[in-house]
């Protein structure tokens, strides 16, 4: 028994990969403490080896560098490793650089996507009926893909119509039509889960929140764009992780889900609890605030107003809940970043920083 994870050297499956090996929920799915879990996974500037390097000596953490779209080595996977599920995290994910260079999110999400579900269907058709009945492949996706709410709208629930605004969402919609498409035409068991922002350790720090953490303590600007007064529903990452586990456990094929934290927050509010935390853990020498840090930059183009999700379903059906409140998740989120200094100068290399110069312009 095997499950292969996409992308799992990101930041999102970084920790999937890590809190399924660590395996302290096995009441959710007994099979999973034995079985070997391959992380496929092309290292694009996203992704990054040394976030699952402890686990080299797991018997049961198998590494390999290569694209969701190579369909020989993903066929090669498949048939080597014979899995019971797919878990679809790999994607080009970050909505400032889909603006600049939208043309590697068509081919990572969009064509990436096809290909692999379509290595996945020809696995499938050939699995005994007994292995067809329990193999998943589960689509994981974005409430970006919604569109933008007005600040009274209800949050987004599975059956909002589609309306992605950015490169990014888009590809990220287109992906998961295919996903449905390849379910009701050929009958590939998908479950789609729909998350809200995510945040924790080992985020790409070219996202709001390391961003801000990180520019904090170099004692650089913290770019707020536009009036900051944008929503975001904030999921601490293991959360996502644990509902995409009850998901892939309990979920019903062909169905979506929702998966959010009930924690709306404008960003000003988020850098601002940022920057409070970061005066309590490592006051600046000069006694001021990192809030005087904080500078209003030109807005994004298109830039969504606001993200909301209605989790009802998922918490009805499926019994889920987040385990952490904003206010702890952040402090851990906080404290990891101040304890991995390392990481961070890794991280911050030649691309970041040619990236850094674009975005911002410093
Ligand atoms: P990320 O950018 O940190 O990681 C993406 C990973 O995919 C990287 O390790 C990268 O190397 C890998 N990858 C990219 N292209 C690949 C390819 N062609 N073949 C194989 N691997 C490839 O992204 P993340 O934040 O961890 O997001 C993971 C997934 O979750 C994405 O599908 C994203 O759309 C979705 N999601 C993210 C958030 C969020 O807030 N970060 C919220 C909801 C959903
Ligand atoms: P981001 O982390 O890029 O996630 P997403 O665009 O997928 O929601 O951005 C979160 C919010 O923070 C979004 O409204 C854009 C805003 N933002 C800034 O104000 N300044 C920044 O430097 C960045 C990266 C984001």
């Amino acid at each position: 028994m095997s499950i292969i994870v996409t992308g799992g050297a990101g930041f999102i499956g970084t920790t999937f990969v890590r809190d399924w090996l660590a395996s302290t929920d096995q009441a959710l799915d007994p099979v999973a403490r034995s079985e070997t879990l391959i992380t496929l996974d092309r290292l694009t500037y996203a992704g990054n080896r040394e976030n699952l390097d402890d686990l080299n000596n797991d018997p049961r953490h198998i590494f390999v560098r290569g694209d969701i779209g190579d369909t020989n080595a993903v066929e090669f996977l498949l048939s080597t490793h014979r899995p019971r599920a797919i878990i679809h995290f790999a994607a080009e994910s970050h909505v400032d650089r889909s603006i600049h260079g939208p043309a590697d999110f068509i081919e990572t999400n969009v064509t990436g996507t096809f290909r692999l579900l379509e290595a996945v269907r020809s696995y499938f058709s050939a699995l005994p009926i007994q292995a067809q009945q329990s193999f998943r492949f589960v689509h994981v996706s974005t409430d970006e893909v919604y569109g933008t709410l007005r600040v009274d709208d209800p949050a987004f629930t599975e059956t909002t119509p589609y309306a992605p605004n950015s490169p990014y969402s888009a590809s990220k919609a287109a992906s998961d039509h295919l996903v449905r498409a390849w379910h009701h035409t050929y009958g590939l068991p998908v479950l789609t889960t729909n998350c809200s922002n995510n945040y924790g350790p080992y985020q790409f720090p070219e996202k709001l929140i390391p961003l801000v953490i990180i520019n904090a303590i170099a004692g650089k600007k913290l770019p707020i764009y536009g009036d900051g007064l944008q929503v975001r529903d904030w999921l601490y990452v293991s959360d996502h992780c644990s509902a995409i586990r009850r998901v892939l456990a309990a979920g019903r094929v062909g169905e979506v889900y929702n998966i959010g934290g009930w924690n709306e927050q404008t960003n000003l509010a988020i850098v601002n609890i940022i920057c409070r935390l970061l005066d309590g853990l490592l006051p600046r020498a000069d006694g001021a605030s990192y809030a005087t840090q904080i500078n209003f930059v030109t807005d994004r183009p298109g830039h969504d107003r606001r993200y909301a999700i209605d989790a009802r379903k998922i918490e009805h059906e499926l019994g889920w809940r987040p385990a952490e409140t904003f206010a702890t998740g952040i402090q851990k989120t906080v404290e990891w970043y101040l304890a991995n200094p390392e990481w961070i100068a890794r991280v911050q290399s030649g691309a970041y920083r040619d990236w850094i110069a674009t975005q911002y312009g410093d």
